[in-house]
């Protein structure tokens, strides 16, 4: 049988810092492990514009829907902020969730027991914190028309639309319960039902699918922003959150504080099955470019290293290797191992992204 495809996608700024440090964990799986990837590699958002003039070439966009998985690092940057918005390196990404219909969005938040004096929270808020935002990705404000900027008499006007089909709801409900179920069965659905049709909708299609197909999980709902509130307040009484896409956005950077720090945050974007069974997917951490430390070997490489590790889980059904990565990570934190994101109060010397990248192989050799 032919090698599981991987398309890497480093992107700008620390993208190929951190993808760097994941492609030696994909050659340590091959090497030490036989699991073997074949992998390409190619250019979205800014980089992609300064070759071709596009944030996401045709040929890319194809490669993208081709292959097993599609690992991204970030895209973005200052040096693209004046560009026309059709070709800014963010259009990239959204093209790629839009087009490859990566609808679930799985941003899990974590808090390892070694970084629970790190969070801005108390260390009794957050420690043992385990929780899955699921954010809707493909549709919404994000995508609704009417968009764009216009003239109405003498002053200009900015649109965008709020927009959600019961189908659409639907099948991002299904995964939250589905994924509840392999969890602690149990699901907050997060909207505006108070000041939004889409919310009304949305929290009556959530209950339907739930009286209807998954009774057994204890189902919530809660206005996102009293959710936002809960999270900082309260999080440890969440497990699976569902919530649209810009809603989701906003609780994800919120969440990935109570880890300690947006270095640590991964994710999965997950579509329909393919049709080898696999779903469509993109694995990306939940950060971005980070134009403050680009360039200067400073950036955390675990949320991208731990987005790898949700491919192999999700992707290609690799839980043991998946666990084993995981393991290596949460070894290396207990061991003192630091960025310099992950600097306490307390100060210390923090290790490059590199040298993170080698207590992360170490730790694995170790464990192997
Ligand atoms: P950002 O996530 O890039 O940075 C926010 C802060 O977190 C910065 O201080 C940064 O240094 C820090 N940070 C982020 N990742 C880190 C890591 N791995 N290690 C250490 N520190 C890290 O968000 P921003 O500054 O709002 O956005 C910068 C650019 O990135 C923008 O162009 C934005 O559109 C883009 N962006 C891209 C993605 C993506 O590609 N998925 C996600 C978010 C933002
Ligand atoms: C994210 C980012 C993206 C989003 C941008 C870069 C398009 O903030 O993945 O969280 O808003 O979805
Ligand atoms: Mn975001």
């Amino acid at each position: 049988m032919a090698n599981p495809s991987l398309l890497i996608l480093p992107g700008d700024g620390i993208g190929p810092e951190v993808m760097a440090e994941v492609r030696r964990a994909i050659d340590w799986f091959g090497a030490k492990r036989g699991l073997v990837f074949d992998v390409s590699e190619d250019l979205v958002g800014g980089c992609a514009y300064d070759a071709h003039g596009t944030p996401l070439t045709d040929e890319t966009m194809a490669k993208a829907q081709e292959v097993d998985a599609v690992l991204l690092g970030a895209v973005g940057g200052p040096k693209y902020d004046k560009l026309d918005f059709s070709v800014k390196p963010e259009r990239g990404l959204l093209r790629l969730r839009k087009e490859m219909d990566l609808f679930s969005n799985l941003r899990p938040a974590q808090c390892f027991d070694a970084l629970a004096d790190f969070s801005s929270l108390k260390r009794e808020v957050v420690a043992g914190l385990d929780i899955m935002i699921i954010r809707e990705l493909t549709s919404g404000v994000y995508f609704g028309e009417p968009r764009g900027i216009h003239k109405e008499g003498n002053e200009r006007v900015g649109i965008n639309t709020q927009r959600y089909t019961e189908s659409e709801i639907a099948r991002v409900a299904r995964s939250a319960f589905e994924l509840a179920r392999k969890r602690s069965n149990k699901v907050c659905s997060m909207e505006k039902a108070n000041v939004m049709e889409s919310g009304i909708l949305w929290r009556d299609v959530v209950q339907e699918v739930h009286d209807a197909e998954y009774p057994d999980v204890e189902l919530s709902h809660m206005y996102a922003d009293a959710g936002a509130m809960q999270l900082t307040r309260w999080p440890k009484q969440f497990d699976v959150i569902v919530t649209d896409n810009l809603f989701g956005d906003l609780l994800s950077d919120l969440a990935a504080m109570l880890t300690g720090s947006l270095g640590m945050l991964p994710s999965a974007s997950l579509g329909l099955p393919m049709a080898n069974g696999r779903p469509k997917a993109l694995y990306e951490p939940v950060h971005g470019s980070a134009p403050d430390i680009a360039g200067q070997g400073k950036a955390n490489p675990i949320a991208c290293i731990l987005s790898f590790a949700m491919a192999l889980r999700y992707s290609f059904d690799e839980g043991a290797n998946a666990d084993l990565l995981e393991g290596a990570v949460q070894t290396v934190l207990a061991d003192g191992v630091r960025t310099a994101d992950l600097m306490g109060p307390d100060g210390g010397t923090p290790v490059s992204t590199t040298e993170m990248g080698d207590a992360i192989l170490a730790a694995l050799d170790a464990a192997a």
